[in-house]
């Protein structure tokens, strides 16, 4: 069934169907979305939840109160939850040079204060997890930035945030989202796998885990079902955002399932355990950005493709998964042999070393991987 119902958790920030088209090269093409109407909207095409910047929902002071109040009034009436919230840290010039790693004191201390209060908001509204993003956390240039200083800051900040949670009793978790560049010439944490070395140096690392982001992996070159699979290992995939993006050029925010297709496949394989162990049951977050190019209908349009394309798209990795041939191919490749360790029980080192190797055989073996990887395509393809 293809309808998105709440129960598949479908969730949407609000800067994305928000997103009024700024570019680097042009004003907005859309005009201002009212938070209300995304929440209705969304609730209308069957999504779960919304997350928001600070600054999406709440952008000034004086109507900060009446416009929380509308919110969780539009909230209440459709049944969405906010399961998730972030700072904008990357948007106001004072953060241009950084803001938890800025060289400017007075600017990290005043980013450290729009994180502390962007957390008790994010308690209020019952949020389990809290993303940081550190976009502007970066440089273009070599030595104008320690590396090493700005990591000892970006733990340091964690780790206030982390204490200020406990000590208020709040139950949320933080998940750190690495982005290799954009808008920064080169940031900090750029990968899954920096991001991940970092939470092993923290206070707290059971309160860190990771919002990988597919477009976002897929800028470095990387893979990004292997990257969750790695962060599912180490039991960090707290949250992700899906998009879409081709190869290593600027971010492009695509819905989900435009850009690497194939990618999407075995990243929606990867959300569901890979066949076998454990998988993700966080929120399907979507981050992406309609294209400049489309007016309201395709802003909506492009928020049902979304999920409507992880609907497909599971479908197809469920059948995938459940075909006897498929299965086959699978014994064929050897896969499930990898589950058995190295040093068999009771085994020393000598039994390996000493033992007789057929090189020229074991050289020549099948390992059955093309005609399992069609069958991939097959599914994918809708030919099976
Ligand atoms: C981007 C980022 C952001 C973050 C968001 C959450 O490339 O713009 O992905 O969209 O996900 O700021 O903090
Ligand atoms: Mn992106
Ligand atoms: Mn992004
Ligand atoms: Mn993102």
């Amino acid at each position: 069934d293809l309808t998105p119902r709440p129960e598949d958790k479908f969730s949407f920030g609000l800067w994305t169907v928000g997103w009024q088209g700024v570019d680097v090269f042009g004003p907005a093409s859309r005009p201002a979305l009212d938070p209300v109407e995304a929440v209705h909207r969304l609730a209308d095409l069957g999504a779960a939840a919304v997350t928001f910047h600070d600054d999406d929902l709440l952008p000034d002071e004086t109507t900060r109160q009446a416009t929380l109040d509308r919110f969780t009034k539009a909230l209440a009436d459709t049944g969405l939850h906010t399961e998730m919230v972030t700072t904008n840290l990357f948007g106001h010039p004072v953060f241009k040079e950084g803001a938890l790693t800025a060289n400017n004191r007075e600017v990290r201390r005043y980013a450290l204060s729009k994180v502390l209060r962007n957390i008790d908001l994010a308690a209020s509204l019952g949020a389990e997890t809290f993303v940081m993003w550190g976009g502007r956390e970066g440089a273009e240039h070599g030595a104008g930035k320690n590396v090493r200083s700005a990591l000892d800051r970006m733990v340091e900040a964690i780790d206030i945030a982390c204490d200020y949670v406990r000590e208020q009793g709040y139950t949320m978790r933080f998940a750190l989202e690495p982005k290799p560049n954009e808008p920064r010439g080169d940031i900090l944490l750029p990968t899954i796998g920096h991001a991940l070395a970092l939470i092993g140096e923290l206070e707290h690392p059971e309160m860190v885990g990771l919002n990988p982001e597919v477009g976002h992996e897929e800028m470095a070159g990387l893979n990004f079902a292997h990257g969750i699979a790695q962060a599912l290992w180490h039991g960090k995939l707290f949250h992700l955002d899906l998009n879409g993006q081709h190869g290593p050029r600027f971010d492009q925010d695509l819905r989900f399932g435009a850009g690497n297709l194939r990618g999407a496949f075995w990243t929606v394989d990867a959300m569901l355990g890979s066949g076998t162990g454990t998988g993700y049951d966080g929120y399907v977050h979507f981050d992406y950005k309609p294209p400049r190019a489309e007016a309201a209908d395709g802003v909506w349009d492009s928020a049902r493709s979304c999920m409507r394309n992880y609907l497909l798209l599971r479908e197809r990795v469920r059948a995938f998964r459940a075909d006897a041939e498929v299965q086959a191919a699978l014994e064929a490749a050897g896969v499930a042999a990898l589950d058995q360790p190295t040093l068999g029980a009771g085994e020393d080192l000598a039994d390996v070393r000493g033992a007789a190797y057929d090189l020229e055989t074991l050289g020549a073996r099948s390992v059955a991987l093309e005609a399992l990887d069609q069958l991939a395509l097959e599914h994918l393809l809708g030919a099976r």
